[in-house]
C-alpha cells in the first residue's frame, strides 16, 4: 500500500518509523511518504493561510497549496488505479473513524491523508479533491485536536496493522478489541498469583473449551459495563 501525508509539521510523523509500522516500510509492504505542504507554496514566506471570508477568528486554510500538492500525488501513483487515490482529510465535522472503517481502508491501493490545521481548509478543497480520487473527512471522535496530525497517525496505525504481512501473527488480530463488536477479554501472565491477586482457575485448567466459554462471558460482561453501546448496536442489526 502506498500513503501520502500531508503536512505542514512533518516531524510529527517520525514515530511512524518505529515498530511494526517501520519494518512494514523497510520490507516494502507499506510505501509511506510524509510531505511539507509548504513545498506547494510559491511566496517567500511559504504561505499556507490566510484570513476566513465572512469574519471570524483565526485563519483558513488557503486552496491553491493543497490543489497543487494533491494533483503531483495523485498523478504520481507507480500504477494509477481507474478510481484514484483514497483522499482522507481528518476532521472532527467528518464520519467516526471505527475499527470497520480501518478494514475497509486497509484494502486500498493509495491512500492520501491531507492534515488541516488552524480553522480548517477552505471547502473548495474537498470538492476539487473529488475530482481526484473518493474524498472521506473522518474524525477520530467527538472531541477537538489541534490539527489533523495526531488523528492520522493513529488510523495509518489502525490501517497499517490490517495489511496482511505487518502483524506477523495474524491470529492475533482476530481475538482483539472491536474485530468482533465486542471489547477484549482480560489477559494474564506469570507468577499465577501476584501480590495476592491469582489468576482465574479457570486459565489455569487447561480445558480449552471452558477457557474459551469463560473469555466469551467476559468479553460480554466487559462490554456491557464500559461500552454498552456496542451491545445495542448489535440488536439493532
Ligand atoms: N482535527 C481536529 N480534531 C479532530 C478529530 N477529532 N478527528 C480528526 N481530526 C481532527
Amino acid at each position: 500500500m502506498r500513503i501520502d501525508v500531508l503536512s505542514i509539521f512533518p516531524t510529527y510523523f517520525d514515530g511512524l518509523a518505529l515498530s511494526l509500522l517501520g519494518k512494514a516500510q523497510s520490507s516494502g509492504i507499506l510505501d509511506l511518504t510524509v510531505r511539507d505542504l509548504r513545498d506547494w507554496t510559491s511566496d517567500r514566506h511559504r504561505t499556507v493561510d490566510d484570513t476566513p471570508y465572512g469574519g471570524g477568528a483565526g485563519m483558513v486554510m488557503k486552496p491553491e497549496p493543497w490543489a497543487l500538492a494533491l494533483d503531483d500525488l495523485a498523478s504520481a501513483a507507480p500504477s494509477p488505479s481507474e478510481q484514484g487515490p483514497t483522499i482522507i482529510f481528518p476532521s472532527p465535522a467528518g464520519e467516526v473513524f471505527t475499527q470497520a472503517t480501518a478494514r475497509d481502508l486497509s484494502t486500498r491501493e493509495h491512500l492520501i491523508f491531507g492534515c488541516g490545521r488552524y480553522e480548517g481548509i477552505d471547502e473548495r478543497v474537498f470538492e476539487y479533491a473529488s475530482s481526484l480520487g473518493e474524498v472521506r473527512l473522518i474524525s477520530l471522535g467527538d472531541y477537538v485536536l489541534n490539527g489533523g496530525e495526531v488523528a492520522t497517525m493513529a488510523m495509518i496505525e489502525a490501517i497499517g496493522r490490517l495489511i496482511p504481512g505487518v502483524v506477523g501473527n495474524p491470529e492475533s488480530l482476530v481475538e482483539e478489541s472491536h474485530e468482533d463488536g465486542l471489547l477484549e477479554y482480560p489477559s494474564y501472565t506469570k507468577p499465577s498469583s501476584w501480590r495476592d491477586r491469582p489468576v482465574p482457575d479457570v486459565l489455569l485448567s487447561g480445558n480449552h473449551k471452558a477457557i474459551a466459554a469463560w473469555r466469551r462471558d467476559q468479553q460480554i460482561e466487559r462490554t456491557r459495563a464500559r461500552r454498552p453501546d456496542l451491545l445495542a448496536d448489535e440488536s439493532e442489526d
